[in-house]
């Protein structure tokens, strides 16, 4: 029988406790979870890509089947590159979910048959988002319950920076 390999992809910068949800929420629904790190052109960056590998790593340590990969390109690509049969992503609102309708269209018409599955966000972290972080950070506040706690010192860290 083939494998049941799912993407979840984002540009995780940082990644969240709603990433790390939809990561064990995810895994435990498909045999091998490949985390995609990709470039979002429309979101400026805060940690370096290869950083966010790392925290991920951290994050995603004794998960069983679980691996994160840094990705310079389409996720079509990448979905085309490792054989997976679906992309896995996170639904917050209706905002999130015009958002995944568009491009889950348009990445089957890159790939056809490429398929996108979307998981209802926990409600109690409806709210919580990269760029929330971000500005919570810009404005120096407490990012702890936005952040999981393994890698809430390194996030930190990276807001001090701006
Ligand atoms: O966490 P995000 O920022 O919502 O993730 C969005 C991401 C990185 C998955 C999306 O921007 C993406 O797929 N980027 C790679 C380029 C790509 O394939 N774009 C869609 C077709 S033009």
């Amino acid at each position: 029988m083939t494998k049941k390999l799912w993407i979840y992809p984002g540009s995780f910068d940082p990644p969240t406790l709603g990433h790390l949800d939809m990561i064990r929420r995810g895994a435990g629904l498909c045999d091998e979870l490949i985390v995609g790190v990709l470039h979002n052109p429309a979101k400026r960056g805060l940690i370096p890509a290869e950083e966010r590998v790392r925290l991920l790593e951290k994050l995603c340590t004794g998960l069983p089947g679980v691996r994160v990969v840094l990705w310079d390109g389409l996720l079509a690509d990448l979905v085309k590159h490792t054989g997976a049969c679906a992309v896995l992503r996170g639904l917050r609102n209706g905002s999130d979910f015009q958002y995944e309708q568009t491009m889950g269209q348009l990445n089957s018409r890159l790939l056809p048959g490429l398929e996108t599955l979307c998981l209802m966000t926990d409600p109690r972290l409806g709210c919580v988002s990269s760029s929330a972080v971000r500005e919570l950070l810009y404005f120096g506040r407490d990012i702890s319950g936005f952040v999981p706690d393994e890698i809430l010192e390194d996030v930190t860290a990276y807001g001090k920076q701006d």
